[in-house]
């Protein structure tokens, strides 16, 4: 099938597909998944664009098993993790615990985080520290719910929770050693309304949030380093909305969830993200 070339300026970061499968897939079919996902995509797909399946607790050794014995040009990683490193948490997972199993990213503060589970900022900060000790990319969520889409406060709202998670860290924390494997972290805007919901954000309303935010990062931290640091949209991203999402100069990529769990789908917004890229 010919490719549809999006003809994005190159911004020198490498774009990055996160697939965040939920509470989706057994150990068994985050195998099969996981495989089909690699196997649908070339190797100069996968050299391009960062691909990157986060799948729930119980398939991280699986995947991790797969993935290093078949030297899969994939990465993985968490949905959570505590803020704590050990101790009595019942049913919480560590940052170590995650480090073990050679994850290489975590989601912190999804907004199904927030709102079910009950964590705010301090809770979003503390988690984001604890990835860090154990380096660990926190993925980090910030986006705002319909009513304050509708108030106009979507990117002051974003803002204040981009500085509430980064409170108190230092510009090398942020941006790391570099895109990809080099640390730091990486900022997802998922606005609350369009998650899950088929109604995803438009080009220019994802453009803009994603840009507010690399401003932000710029006056904190400095330009060098928000030039670094990677942005992705989260929000009902599909195939056929992603080359739209990803012409965005400050958008480098997507965290995608219902579209993450069917494997053509999701490398067929690999290989756009390729073409982007
Ligand atoms: P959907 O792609 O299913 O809207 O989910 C987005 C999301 O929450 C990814 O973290």
């Amino acid at each position: 099938m010919a490719r549809t070339r999006v003809t994005t300026p190159r911004t020198g970061r490498r774009p990055l597909i996160a697939g965040n499968w939920k509470m989706h897939m057994t150990h068994l079919e985050a195998i099969g998944l996981t495989q089909k996902v690699v196997f649908s995509l070339t190797e100069q797909d996968l050299d391009v664009a960062e691909v990157v399946v986060l799948p729930p607790f119980t398939a991280l050794r699986s995947v991790q098993t797969l993935v290093t014995g078949d030297k899969l040009a994939i990465g993985y990683g968490a949905q959570d993790l505590s803020m704590h490193d050990a101790g009595a948490y019942t049913g919480e997972i560590s940052g170590g615990m995650l480090a073990a199993l050679a994850c290489a990213y975590v989601v912190v503060g999804h907004s199904e985080r927030r709102a079910l589970h009950g964590e705010d900022d301090d809770v979003v900060a503390a988690k984001v520290r604890a990835a860090l000790r154990h380096d660990l990319v926190p993925i980090l969520c910030v986006g705002e719910g319909l009513e304050v889409r509708r108030d106009q406060g979507h990117v002051v709202h974003c803002c204040t929770q981009l500085d509430a998670a980064l409170e108190g860290l230092s510009a090398e924390q942020v941006r790391g050693t570099g895109a990809g494997a080099g640390g730091g972290l990486v900022i997802a805007y998922e606005p609350v309304w369009a998650i899950g919901t088929g109604e995803v954000a438009t080009p220019d309303d994802a453009q803009e949030v994603c840009a507010a935010l690399r401003s932000r990062l710029a006056e904190r931290f400095g330009p060098e380093t928000a030039e670094v640091v990677r942005i992705l949209y989260g929000g009902s991203v599909k195939a056929a909305n992603t080359a739209g999402i990803l012409a965005g100069p400050d958008i480098d990529g997507a965290l995608v969830g219902g579209a993450s769990l069917d494997a053509d789908e999701f490398a067929q917004i690999c290989r756009i993200a390729a073409d982007v890229g």
